[in-house]
């Protein structure tokens, strides 16, 4: 489906359609091999990767705080299911994944680097995690962390239209490229990439949304990751 989307968003936003998981996408289709082992972590009823799109043999783990959101994902989207927090170690996950997939979950784990943590250890050797968070010090981040969270969800429904059911509590622990550099040190490789793509939350009034567009521009023209409004993180165990 192609979104028409306002004329003041810059370019970044139409490549090729506005989706904010386009990158994250990307990554992931280019890693995927046949028989892979994948755990998808904070899957709950959308799994980062559809039946249809695994290649032959993959075997699709989902794991989530919430048993009720993994099993309102459609049926045959896991072959198995882990209801865990991130942050409690699962002793039966070690060493068992080539693939870790995360989207837009780890906003709302905290402690972050115990998180991380856990992932390398479900990774076999030489394995890999590909996650996207918002990031902390995002405009959309920061007004989450200092009103209180009714307040907060009741915002994010009139800012994007999402239910009330789809609003999880979000502390934004270390989602910051400085903090996510020091808990990445134990990998063996890792990329941060800092996006800048926060506009959504503004465009239910134009002006401060091309307001925001500039402040998003200068952040991201001026280097300032620590500004960006997500993370992709790609990191080998
Ligand atoms: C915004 S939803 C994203 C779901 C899915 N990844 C997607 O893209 O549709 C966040 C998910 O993270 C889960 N979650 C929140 N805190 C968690 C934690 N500490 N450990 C594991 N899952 C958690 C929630 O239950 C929810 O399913």
């Amino acid at each position: 489906m192609t979104m028409v989307l306002p004329k003041y968003l810059p370019e970044r936003y139409h490549r090729p359609v506005w989706h904010l998981g386009e990158q994250f996408d990307e990554v992931m289709l280019a890693s995927l091999r046949p028989g892979m082992r994948i755990l998808d972590l904070g899957s709950g009823r959308g799994p980062a990767l559809w039946p249809k799109d695994r290649p032959p043999g993959t075997t699709y783990a989902g794991l989530d705080i919430s048993l009720s959101e993994l099993q309102a994902a459609p049926a045959g989207s896991y072959d198995e299911m882990y209801q865990a927090d991130a942050t409690t170690r699962t002793p039966e996950l070690e060493g068992r994944f080539d693939l870790i997939v995360s989207f837009q979950v780890f906003e709302h784990v905290k402690p972050l680097d115990v998180a991380f943590e856990n992932m390398r250890a479900y990774l076999k050797p030489g394995g890999r995690a590909i996650v996207q968070m918002s990031a902390t010090w995002s405009v959309f981040g920061m007004i989450n962390q200092v009103v209180p969270q009714s307040l907060a969800v009741w915002m994010l429904r009139k800012a994007t239209g999402r239910s009330k059911e789809s609003v999880f509590p979000a502390p934004y622990h270390k989602c910051s490229n400085s903090a996510l550099e020091e808990i990445l040190r134990p990998w063996s490789e890792h990329e941060i990439r800092p996006l800048y793509l926060g506009a959504d939350y503004f465009k239910f009034f134009g002006p401060l949304a091309r307001a925001y567009v500039v402040y998003e521009n200068w952040a991201m023209r001026g280097g300032h990751r620590n500004l960006a409004s997500h993370y992709l993180v790609i990191a080998v165990k």
